[in-house]
């Protein structure tokens, strides 16, 4: 693949992700979930990049990312908040959940990413965890039982974490 743009660092991590999916537009949801977990979302420019390498009109490329709510076309923070919000995590509390985690970060229903790109909050359903409801996952780590006191705990210590 010749990659004129490969040198600018932006373009450095999609040039990868293409070579290891051969540039195959078979393999267009590897390729867009392999550039989300490096960029943390589908920044428009390289959608537009995937589409011009696998020789696929952008609109397509954009219409897949868009389909799926799992692609982000917008920013996302460094910690990714999933609240479950599934009937067994609803009846047991979720929304008070969100609501403490919305108010000890700034955020609210239009909001779900902080000013400093740290946290993202959002409501999911069902996570398939129901025994341990009410569940939020922090990226890849789940927790269950989650009271409003220990969902704030758990922003404080990823707090100290970046501060140390
Ligand atoms: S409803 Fe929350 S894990 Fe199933």
């Amino acid at each position: 693949m010749s990659c004129e743009a490969c040198k600018k660092q932006k373009f450095e991590k999609v040039c990868r992700i293409l070579e290891e999916h051969q540039a195959d537009k078979s393999n267009l949801i590897p390729i867009l979930h392999a550039v989300q977990r490096e960029y943390r979302y589908l920044p428009e420019e390289i959608l537009t990049y995937i589409a011009t390498s696998l020789n696929m009109p952008p609109a397509k490329v954009y219409g897949v990312a868009s389909f799926y709510a799992h692609f982000a076309l917008e920013p996302k923070g460094k910690y990714v908040i999933h609240i479950c919000d599934g009937t067994a995590c609803h009846v047991k509390g979720s929304i008070a959940i969100l609501e403490a985690m919305q108010q000890k970060l700034g955020l609210d229903k239009e909001k779900c990413t902080t000013d400093d790109q740290l946290f993202t909050v959002e409501t999911v359903s069902c996570l398939g965890a129901c025994g341990m409801a009410p569940v939020i996952t922090i990226n890849e780590d789940v927790h269950g039982l989650v009271t409003p006191e220990k969902a704030e705990n758990l922003i404080e210590e990823i707090l100290e974490k970046e501060k140390a």
